[in-house]
């Protein structure tokens, strides 16, 4: 298979860390001498033909910066038959033979859908959420965890001055790896997670009594958005116990600021090996990562795989919260 012009595009939420994703993916292409366009706003601008020349100098100073320099979008159109005929009808028309595709599952089922009509793609995993199943490290996971337990941190002091109980919501519609995460990181009193059914009084309100019993008088309470809205669990525990939370949700802010170390390096190592992926011949393919290697699987594989929180990770906070 010979590649001549490589597309790259970041599509779902945005992840810190899609920029240096970007830059990798150019910078490859350009080593091989490959020529590459960064399409604008996800599947969007490969229906619109909306794309541009990228170069190795037009990705500088790009590896530091969150957000992505190619904008992004979940698009609708592509979503039904005739939006992706239309996208391939452009990427035959621009000379379009290969796409990186940027981003989560959604992203991943739209790229799966090009390459039945004969484009080579390959995607890299990046979204905070780190529940793409298929690999145990998504882009962009590093950075928001951080952001959030700095956050966290900061509310942590004036909840101790107070001897206050804190309801702190952080993102995850589907998932708790970013909850549990950040829970465990800044020693929450508790955790509530999609994924596990809540016993209100087990998860929540006995802990809260027993770190009471131990000596505590401050309360840190993690939310997944999609477990529990941060609010409704303040009011319950209002009602239950004789405290007065307070609630934070820390909304998007998680999804913005400088990538850290580690997303800018495996956002490299990604960029760079989904172009040697190409370069080698295969497609219908998502890079991933586990335990510090790198690997690709096939879509469609990739696709019906499940990944669950570790048991060790609620054993821990368990133990830690003395439960
Ligand atoms: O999937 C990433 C994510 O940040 C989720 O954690 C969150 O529920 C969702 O995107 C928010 O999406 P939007 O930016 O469209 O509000």
């Amino acid at each position: 298979m010979s590649i001549k012009r490589i597309g790259v595009l970041t599509s779902g939420g945005d992840a810190p860390g899609m920029n240096p994703c970007v830059r990798a993916v150019v910078r490859t292409a350009t080593f091989h001498g490959i020529e590459c366009y960064g399409i604008r706003r996800g599947y969007n601008g490969l229906i619109a033909g909306d794309i541009f020349k990228l170069d190795e100098k037009s990705v500088s100073h790009t590896i530091n910066r969150g957000g992505t320099i190619l904008y992004t979008a979940r698009s609708k159109e592509f979503m039904d038959e005739e939006g992706q005929k239309k996208a391939v009808s452009t990427c035959k028309f621009l000379g379009l033979d290969s796409i990186v595709a940027i981003g989560g599952d959604g992203t991943f089922r739209g790229a799966r859908a090009l390459s039945k009509y004969g484009i080579n793609v390959v995607c890299i995993p990046a979204t905070i959420d780190n529940d793409i199943s298929c690999t145990n490290y998504s882009i962009g996971f590093d950075t928001a965890a951080n952001t959030a337990i700095e956050c966290i941190d900061k509310l942590r002091d004036t909840m101790q001055s107070h001897e206050r109980c804190s309801v702190v919501e952080v993102m995850g519609r589907n998932a708790g790896f970013l909850a549990m995460y950040v829970g465990l990181a800044v020693g929450a009193t508790a955790v509530l997670v999609p994924e596990k059914p809540i016993d209100f009084e087990h998860d929540v309100i006995e802990k809260i009594r027993q770190a009471r019993l131990n000596g505590f008088s401050h309360y840190m309470i993690v939310v997944a958005e999609g477990a529990a809205t941060a609010s409704a669990v303040a009011a319950k525990i209002k009602e239950a116990l004789d405290l007065d939370p307070r609630v934070t949700v820390l909304g998007h802010i998680q999804r913005g600021g400088t990538p850290t170390g580690r997303d800018r390096i495996n956002a490299t190592k990604m960029g760079y090996l989904a172009v040697e992926l190409l370069l080698a011949g295969k497609t219908n393919r998502i890079v991933c990562t586990h335990a510090g290697s790198f690997t690709d699987i096939d879509i469609d594989e990739g696709l019906v795989m499940s990944k669950s929180i570790q048991q060790m990770e609620v054993d821990v906070l368990d133990a830690m919260t003395g439960l």
